[in-house]
């Protein structure tokens, strides 16, 4: 049932307040500014042991694993990073006992994940689950974990599932923050970000018209390029995916860093660039980048806090705390995918070649 939405894929855009709400709910610990994740089944000595942090997944759920990575880097300290579940399982990795491995799966039934964690497990590790779907393979096989909670995803395009894993990572780091050298004062200021969210997704979709117009606008790019920096890549790597798997047009992401190293050679009028610009330490260094593409007479959107006068266009959202932004930061670029899409008039719940879960190698 659609209730009224045409496709799959926007309901599942609109649900995404409701399952945020979902995936904080019985959770935060006002007493001591942290959360409850009952069943991670990691003591706070365990947590404290804790070396580094390794992120496994595919698509979708390895880009939410790199925002999750610099999350748990940014709030609890612990080196971390996040890897393609197939190529770690392909290159012979290096096990180690100190680090924490988290397997992240919507459907929790994707082979190249399912097939890390077995071989995770045969030598030693513990490995964590970062999973929508209950009891599912990879729930089964982790020691413990963290369900997203973000309700059936039908549509092969993740979104809001894609939200609400991000979502539980924030509340890993801030769990793995507060059992470490994150304050009170800042806990805090973690949790009130967290509460904001619910809101604020509503008022990025009550943008919906604005998205729409823009896709349009849009929807004669050949390809485009998509930018960010530090936070705001992983952003630009899971809004070009988004926009090659439903509307077909060839997306690159790249860090706004590395556009002078090549991708500039690409720059023209026809191939706009999206550029997610947080309001952050960064945000001199992301206006130089979109000056650089004015120059050589590039389009572009930006996904910004304020109006980007360099942009052509301008997504605004609203500011969270600035380690919770990447979280807010994608989703009205999950509209400007769908709103593409349709506009092509492309099979958005079910794009060509494509399986809502890939359980073959
Ligand atoms: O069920 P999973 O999260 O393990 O699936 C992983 C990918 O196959 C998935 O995210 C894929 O990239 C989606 N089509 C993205 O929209």
């Amino acid at each position: 049932d659609m209730g009224g939405h045409d496709t799959y894929m926007h309901k599942e855009i609109h649900e995404q307040a409701d399952a945020v709400d979902r995936a904080l709910r019985g959770r935060i610990d006002d007493r001591f500014s942290t959360v409850h994740l009952g069943g991670l089944n990691l003591d706070a000595r365990e947590a404290r042991a804790v070396r580094r942090v390794k992120i496994l997944g595919c698509g979708t759920s390895y880009h939410a694993g790199q925002i999750g990575a610099q999350m748990i880097e940014e709030l609890a300290r612990i080196p971390a990073d996040a890897e393609p579940a197939s190529e770690f399982r392909y290159r012979n990795p290096v096990v180690d006992p100190d680090t924490l491995y988290i397997a992240v799966s919507q459907s929790g039934e994707t082979y190249d994940v399912l097939a890390a964690v077995q071989e995770l497990k045969r030598k030693g590790a513990r490995v964590l689950g970062l999973v929508n779907v209950v009891g599912s393979a990879i729930a089964r096989e982790t020691d413990g974990g963290i369900y997203v909670h973000a309700g059936p995803e039908v549509c092969v395009v993740s979104t809001k599932c894609f939200t609400n894993m991000v979502v539980s990572f924030g509340l890993l780091a801030l769990h793995l923050g507060r059992t470490r050298d994150l304050s009170v004062a800042d806990g805090k200021r973690i949790l009130a970000g967290l509460r904001k969210l619910p809101a604020q997704i509503e008022e990025i979709l009550a943008n919906e018209a604005q998205i729409e117009e823009l896709a349009k606008e849009y929807a004669d790019a050949k390809s485009m390029m998509f930018i960010g920096r530090v936070r705001g890549y992983p952003v630009a790597r899971e809004a070009s995916l988004k926009l090659k798997e439903v509307s077909y047009i060839h997306a690159e992401a790249y860090p706004a860093s590395e556009l002078k190293h090549g991708p500039l050679a690409l720059i023209e009028p026809a191939m706009p660039t999206v550029a997610i610009v947080p309001d952050d330490e960064l945000l001199e260094k992301n206006r130089a980048a979109l000056e650089e593409i004015k120059a050589r007479s590039g389009r572009i959107l930006a996904v910004a806090h304020s109006v980007q006068e360099k942009a052509d266009h301008t997504i605004v959202v609203p500011k969270n705390e600035h380690e919770l932004d990447a979280i807010l930061m994608g989703i009205p670029l999950q509209l400007f995918a769908y709103y593409t899409a349709k506009a092509m008039g492309r099979d958005i719940d079910k794009p060509r070649n494509l399986a809502k879960s890939v359980t073959v190698e």
